[in-house]
């Protein structure tokens, strides 16, 4: 059974310190625990600035070197595209922390999706050196949330939703921009020690509500599919997204 705590944050500014915050404490904490920090990026625009604190004001709070970066997803176009999710991260975090290019595990959004899905679901499984039916344990996932419920590139309705086997799956979305994409599966995102997400503004209360205060049906709504076997999770949110809450 996964613990839940919802944070609220009076602004955006302070949700994306105290994101920062909590991931230079969980870095630290796995570092000491078992040598490095196993974390798994999300994309979108909400993580940029969290990502900027934690390479500019928390920089020298984390030992990178000891960090692995991975993707919870992307979308499928070259990593030089401005819509890349490891592009986004490079931009804002990588690029000014100097990693090793070794730390650094990206999706290959420019590859056929199915063969990136593939690639990538041998790198999760040599990286973590994964048997048989066994899936990757991040210590940390970060995860936004879409005005329609969606995680990752998990969207409602979709069939992966119930995925049970796969690590990585290619999924066309109603998205003109970026139609394909590639997606870590829900048993994936369920072996972390912790979920994090991040959810600001208030065109997300709606989504917010539906989420933590709806009916559970999660091929409506994608992000209650998140429950960690063994793990905890933690919602950081500003007040605009929490506006919707019954606590407020
Ligand atoms: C992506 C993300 C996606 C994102 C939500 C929220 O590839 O876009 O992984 O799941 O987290 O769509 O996006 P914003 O942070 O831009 O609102």
């Amino acid at each position: 059974m996964s613990e839940r705590e919802v944070i609220v944050l009076d602004s955006a500014e302070q949700l994306f310190v105290r994101a920062a915050e909590e991931i230079v404490h969980l870095a630290g904490e796995a570092i000491c625990v078992h040598g490095e920090f196993r974390l798994c990026l999300t994309g979108g625009s909400t993580p940029a600035r969290t990502y900027e604190l934690l390479a500019t004001r928390f920089e020298l709070s984390v030992d990178w070197k000891e960090v692995q970066f991975y993707w919870g997803d992307e979308r499928c176009v070259p990593p030089d595209d401005p819509g890349s999710n490891y592009n986004l991260a490079r931009r804002t975090m990588l690029d000014r922390l100097g990693v090793k290019q070794g730390q650094v595990h990206r999706m290959l959004g420019e590859d056929p999706p199915e063969r990136a899905t593939a690639a990538y679901e041998n790198l999760l499984k040599k990286s973590f050196r994964l048997g048989v039916g066994e899936f990757p344990r991040f210590d940390l996932v970060l995860l936004g949330l879409g005005e329609n419920c969606h995680i990752a590139s998990l969207f409602p309705q979709s069939p992966f939703i119930h995925e049970r086997e796969r690590l990585c799956v290619a999924v066309q979305v109603e998205d003109n921009t970026y139609p394909w994409r590639l997606t870590l599966t829900p048993p994936v995102i369920n072996q972390a020690g912790r979920v994090m997400f991040m959810v600001s503004g208030e065109q997300k209360a709606p989504a917010v509500k539906q989420v933590l205060e709806g009916a559970h049906d999660p091929d409506r709504v994608p992000a209650q599919v998140v429950a960690p076997n063994d793990g905890a999770v933690t919602w950081f949110l500003d007040k605009a997204a929490a506006s919707m809450l019954s606590n407020g």
